[in-house]
């Protein structure tokens, strides 16, 4: 059976219309989760909430505790987990305000620990990571899109960086070089320890900014969290058709 999670990310601290909400707080070999994980249901459906960045966003990308948070949504049982980012644009179509599925990874992160087995591990804990996402899942998120009317573009190389920075112009532009499409600072270690954890993996991605030294000036807040208010509606919407259908 399949038991679905959502990863909320910046501007979806609180998931909308998830209703007889029960709140499990798990307490985990590595700490506490960003926050206690929401149980609920959308139109009948049971699904699993967690703000990433906590319940008022006051936990930074690099200090998240990740291994917490997935090994709490696996001791629930999650079968398959949407992960919601918001991201900036490197690619030239993606604009602000555009929806990615991205369909690879590259890590640029330090210092976060990487493993589920780091304090107990043998040679075959090595993971398999060629596909970072899990391809079905990936392919429902698109098919919700689909459904809505909602373009979202299928696939794409998420970059993750460290933060809590923005990138540097020279940055960017060797990220353009690697390939990267977008980039966030929370895909990793996430991804990883999700595929660890043998649970499906797909990822929702919002563009609220070009990335640094692509457009004219400065990235500003402001125009970021304009972005994220009209985006997040599309992104729940997304949300609620993927869990129904
Ligand atoms: N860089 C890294 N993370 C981000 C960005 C960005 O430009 N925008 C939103 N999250």
């Amino acid at each position: 059976m399949t038991r679905l999670a959502i990863i909320g990310g910046t501007g979806l601290a609180e998931m909308s219309g998830l209703d007889h909400i029960e709140k499990h707080h798990i307490d985990t070999p590595f700490g506490a989760p960003s926050s206690p994980l929401m149980e609920g249901e959308i139109k009948g459906n049971q699904v699993i909430f967690l703000p990433r960045h906590g319940e008022h966003h006051t936990i930074a990308p690099h200090r998240i505790n990740y291994r917490a948070n997935i090994w709490a949504l696996r001791a629930l049982g999650v079968t398959d987990i949407i992960a919601v980012a918001a991201v900036g644009g490197i690619s030239k179509t993606l604009v602000p305000g555009s929806l990615v599925c991205p369909d690879q990874i590259i890590d640029y992160t330090y210092s976060r620990e990487q493993s589920l087995f780091s304090d107990d591990f043998s040679a075959h804990k090595h993971i398999d990571f060629t596909y970072p996402y899990t391809q079905d899942l990936r392919q429902k998120v698109i098919t919700a899109g689909h459904a809505l009317n909602v373009e979202i573009i299928d696939g794409g190389v998420y970059g993750a960086t460290q933060g809590p920075r923005l990138e540097t112009a020279a940055e960017i532009i060797r990220m353009q070089q690697d390939g990267c499409s977008i980039v966030g600072m929370t895909g990793m270690p996430e991804a990883a320890l999700v595929r660890e954890a043998q649970i499906n993996y797909a990822c929702c991605a919002l563009v609220v900014n070009w990335a640094a030294g692509l457009s004219d000036g400065l990235i500003t807040m402001d125009a970021i969290e304009q972005t994220l208010a009209s985006g997040m509606t599309e992104v729940k919407s997304l949300l609620a058709q993927l869990i129904v259908q």
